[in-house]
């Protein structure tokens, strides 16, 4: 069992995946600025575990703090959510986007190689595939060019890191590519808690539902695909947190620096989101139809066929099981964290 540093583990998926960690028997010291995300979860994860975990609030960008909890705890590894996410805010304000999700995790790279700890599971996104490549994606197709800046900061970590473990052999680093995260875990006490309107679909549907907005948009219906709306690779928050622990187990056996894709496999599309969402939750979601969103693609999901052979992974949650879980998270607590 190991000691894991998790960077940005009071946030929606790190919240899960520490909860997975402390469940596979691992010790956990979170470090996280709370920038998105509350101490509340934390607590919450460490009720649900029975167990406790090491919190230190701290940002990646400081050297000196990091450096810090390299010599307080003996990390074995490290799991790396910690950066800004808001695709739209990072068209308005690039310079946060750097820095938080570049010049970060450089920091957290240098920290980690002062302390020689060297095994690392990076939170990357199916964004870098870019617009060029067809669905389903996989692994060795090339990089496309995102088509905004936080999906440019996602390939360009990706990319020192992989020079970083070509220039050192000691290096062992894990890419995960998520497709979109979605759900929460079962007993709805952790969850995903936007803060302001939410930019993406789930978060936005249950807040319908908890009537904090009014109606749903659903960005464009004349796309090349089955029902004319996006499709997307849905994937639960608590598959993809094991995906976590199956890569840092990985990792401390291996070398180098390789990539999966953390999807089901399966395209869904917006209508169907909202559709199933009524059936199995039985509750109404009013909607329109509104213009196409900048930005968005047709259609992606995942050929995970990697992390199946190489993780032992494959996702076990249904579609219905992500909307109820999402569902169930929502309404036990309608703000969120917040009281
Ligand atoms: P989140 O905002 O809930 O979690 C990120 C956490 O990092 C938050 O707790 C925040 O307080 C912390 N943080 C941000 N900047 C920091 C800094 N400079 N120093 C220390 N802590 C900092 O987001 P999430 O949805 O849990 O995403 C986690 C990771 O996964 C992110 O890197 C995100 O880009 C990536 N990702 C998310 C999605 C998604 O749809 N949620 C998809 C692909 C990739
Ligand atoms: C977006 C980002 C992606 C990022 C991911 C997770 C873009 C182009 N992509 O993915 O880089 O990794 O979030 O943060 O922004 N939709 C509606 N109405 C809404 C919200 C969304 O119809 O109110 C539609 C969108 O048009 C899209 C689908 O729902 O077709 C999913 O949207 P979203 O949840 O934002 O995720 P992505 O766009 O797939």
């Amino acid at each position: 069992m190991a000691k894991i540093l998790v960077t940005g583990g009071a946030g929606y998926i790190g919240s899960h995946t520490c909860l997975e960690l402390l469940n596979t028997g691992h010790e956990v010291v979170v470090f996280d600025n709370l920038c998105n995300s509350s101490k509340i979860a934390l607590e919450r994860v460490q009720a649900l575990a029975q167990k406790p975990l090491n919190f230190i609030q701290g940002d990646i960008r400081d050297m000196q703090a990091l450096d810090q909890v390299f010599h307080d705890y003996k990390i074995d590894a490290v799991i790396h959510f910690a950066g800004l996410k808001a695709v739209g805010e990072s068209q308005k304000i690039p310079l946060a986007y750097f820095d938080n999700n570049i010049a970060g995790s450089l920091c957290l790279v240098q920290a980690m190689e002062r302390a020689e700890v060297f095994q690392l599971v990076f939170s990357s996104s199916a964004t870098v595939y870019g617009e060029l490549n067809q669905a389903p994606y996989h692994e060795e197709m090339p990089l496309g060019m995102p088509t905004n800046n936080y999906g440019y900061t996602k390939m360009v970590v990706e990319q020192l890191l992989e020079k970083t473990a070509l220039a050192n052999p000691a290096w062992s680093i894990a890419l995960l590519r998520y497709f979109n995260p979605v759900g929460a875990h079962k007993s709805g006490e952790i969850g995903e808690d936007p803060q302001g309107i939410p930019n993406n679909l789930m978060p936005f549907v249950t807040q319908v539902a908890v009537g904090r907005r009014s109606k749903l948009a659903i960005f464009g219906q004349d796309y090349p695909t089955l029902d004319g709306t996006c499709e997307r690779d849905f994937i639960h928050v608590v598959d993809l947190a094991k995906a976590h622990v199956l890569a840092l187990e990985n990792r401390l056996n291996h070398t180098g620096c390789r990539a999966w894709n953390i999807g089901t496999g399966k395209p869904i599309s917006v209508l169907a989101i909202k559709n199933t969402f009524e059936r199995v939750n039985g509750i109404e979601i009013p909607f329109e139809f509104a213009p196409r969103r900048t930005g968005d693609l047709a259609s992606f999901y995942a050929d995970s066929t990697r992390a199946y052979q190489e993780l032992n992974w494959k996702a076990e949650y249904s579609l219905e099981d992500m909307l109820a879980d999402s569902w169930n998270w929502q309404r036990k607590n309608p703000n969120g964290f917040n009281p």
